[in-house]
């Protein structure tokens, strides 16, 4: 296949940026997004030019690190699918993709693809964690978890803090991942003593951090590469007020 994409370059945070043209050719349909990005990032180091930033690990969607806006979709065309697991098969030869970075004031951007997220991190140290005693592993059938709450729990445990949901959202809110984390940890046992201060924390961070409020306009959900739904942002709210009752 050969395509045109056109990439966001903008060489550190205080540069105003531009979409920059590139031919890239001979693609495999078998190649993923990312590979097609190496591609084109061998011949710009070849030509001597600076290659295109992005941000990748695992490409196994897994770890949430391949964040990008594909023709004005976080990660692109496919339903429930990561940047690194986007294939080339589902555009055609000949087409123009626009690709950019995540655009939410919580997350700037560091330099073209690559937006710096540890906003997300401070949620997460602000509750994400349960407090057990250390040493050994206790006896697995200690603490029974009924199945239905272990399977919602793992559910919203799949969440991989990519940021999708944020940069989809209109408002730039992060309540679906802070619904997930929140969840995760409130709905089986272990999670209970910190339950109240866990919201009200997380909540208070995801402020902090500048994101925006939600107003129920469920794009996050659409492009949440793994799924998690939007009852999970009406589970938070009701735990927020019930925190808040018993302050
Ligand atoms: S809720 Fe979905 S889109 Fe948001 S960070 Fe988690 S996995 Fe990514
Ligand atoms: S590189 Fe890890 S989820 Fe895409």
């Amino acid at each position: 296949m050969d395509i045109q994409v056109r990439v966001w370059r903008q060489s550190d945070p205080s540069d105003a940026g531009r979409m920059v043209s590139y031919d890239v050719k001979d693609i495999s349909p078998d190649a993923s997004f990312l590979e097609m990005l190496d591609v084109l990032n061998e011949k710009l180091i070849l030509d001597g030019d600076d290659p295109v930033a992005f941000d990748h690990d695992c490409r196994e969607g897994i770890c949430g690190a391949c964040s990008m806006v594909i023709d004005g979709v976080a990660h692109g065309p496919e339903k429930a699918t990561t940047t690194c697991q986007l294939h080339m098969r589902h555009f055609k030869n000949g087409d123009v993709i626009d690709v950019e970075p995540w655009r939410a004031a919580a997350f700037p951007v560091i330099k073209d693809l690559v937006v710096d997220r540890t906003a997300f991190d401070r949620i997460i140290q602000a509750g994400g964690y349960i407090t057990v005693p250390t040493g050994a592993a206790p006896e697995a059938h200690s603490v029974p978890v009924p199945k239905k709450d272990a399977d919602a729990a793992f559910e919203a445990a799949t969440c991989i803090g990519c940021g999708a949901c944020v940069a989809a959202c209109p408002n730039g809110s992060a309540m679906l991942f802070t619904a997930a984390k929140v969840a995760h940890l409130g709905l089986v046992p272990q999670g209970q003593p910190e339950r109240d201060t866990r919201v009200l924390d997380m909540l208070q961070a995801q402020d902090d951090a500048g994101f925006g409020g939600c107003t129920n306009a469920g794009e996050c959900t659409t492009v949440c590469p793994k799924g998690i739904p939007l009852t999970l942002i009406g589970r938070l709210n009701a735990d927020y007020r019930q925190a808040l009752r018993r302050q």
